[in-house]
């Protein structure tokens, strides 16, 4: 049997994957199949959030996630601010909370944040009224990079029912790696993490993910292979010998593929490290769908906007 799709979300934030029910999840990837198509419109706008503001809070680096939410924002007629920290006066010792307050004075609707420190969107979210969206905290969730590989695993399979994913790297720092665990358990997916040891996660089996210490046996009959980057900004040291070790043990390869399923998936979040956890001939391969993740992404971002301000999946793509 399916999993039926909620008809709204529970909450006014989504901060994370873990807080999300199953229907919940099937109502977002729905909603985005019906938002994909305003991307091929002459004009790619709709007014659905027209009068509502914005707040982009960016307090790490990104490229995707920030470009993705602010054309999704503007596909979706909001108003956008860019907080960057940098330029702010968070660099005279401002603190988040301070910063939040003086945003929410500005009265905006939404303030989508990514943050070093695990739970900074789950606290904002208790003390602002604005939907708090959660573009990365820490290594703890990054629950909208989950809902876009979730879509675009979906695009390809029509359900994540059954299927196996591997996802391998450096499982310990990674919030993409928890967050899409989180996910794909939830939808009926089976998730294998493959990494070097000191490259594991503690909580292996709360995230009900088998884990191997080896590339090859984790990738035999997989249906999408994930692979993620080393995270060198939340470790001292290099977890393992050397890179070229690294490579050469873990880096999928047009070799290693072949094990995986006939035409399986190749994912990766970004920012990739050709030469590393990833060739280029696979990267760049038949079988990559790595682009494609970057245009579901806004369609996923737009979908998170339109039902946290209330809408209904039956009329998303409504001019
Ligand atoms: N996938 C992802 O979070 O990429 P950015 O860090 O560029 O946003």
């Amino acid at each position: 049997m399916g999993i039926e799709p909620a008809v709204a979300l529970n909450s006014k934030d989504l901060v994370g994957i873990a807080g999300l029910e199953a229907g919940e999840i099937q109502l977002l990837l729905d909603t985005a199949e019906q938002l994909l198509e305003v991307a091929r419109r002459p004009i790619k706008k709709v007014p659905t959030l027209r009068g509502m503001t914005v707040v982009n809070l960016f307090m790490e680096p990104s490229t995707r996630t920030r470009f993705s939410f602010e054309v999704a924002e503007k596909r979706l007629s909001a108003d956008t601010l860019n907080f960057s920290s940098s330029t702010s006066s968070v660099t005279k010792g401002e603190t988040l909370f301070d910063t939040a307050r003086n945003l929410m004075a500005m009265a905006p609707d939404f303030i989508v944040i990514r943050h070093p420190n695990t739970g900074a969107p789950h606290r904002l979210s208790g003390v602002v009224s604005a939907s708090v969206i959660n573009a990365g905290d820490g290594s703890n969730e990054h629950p909208t990079q989950a809902l876009l590989d979730a879509f675009t695993i979906r695009r390809h399979f029509g359900s994540l029912t059954g299927l196996t994913v591997v996802v391998a790297g450096d499982i310990r720092h990674s919030r993409v790696a928890r967050s899409n665990a989180f996910l794909l358990s939830k939808m009926g997916a089976k998730v294998r993490f493959a990494a070097p040891a000191s490259l594991l996660p503690v909580e292996v089996e709360e995230l009900q993910a088998e884990s191997y210490l080896r590339l090859e046996p984790a990738l035999e009959g997989a249906d999408a292979v994930m692979m993620l980057r080393i995270q060198m900004e939340r470790q001292k040291k290099l977890n393992f010998p050397s890179m070229r070790e690294y490579y050469d043990f873990f880096a999928l390869t047009p070799e290693r593929l072949r094990l995986a399923k006939e035409g399986a998936l190749v994912m990766h979040p970004g920012p990739m490290n050709r030469g590393v956890e990833i060739d280029s001939e696979v990267a760049d391969g038949d079988q990559s769908v790595i682009l494609e993740q970057v245009t579901n992404g806004v369609a996923i971002r737009m979908a998170i906007l339109y039902l946290l301000a209330g809408g209904r999946s039956e009329s998303a793509a409504g001019s």
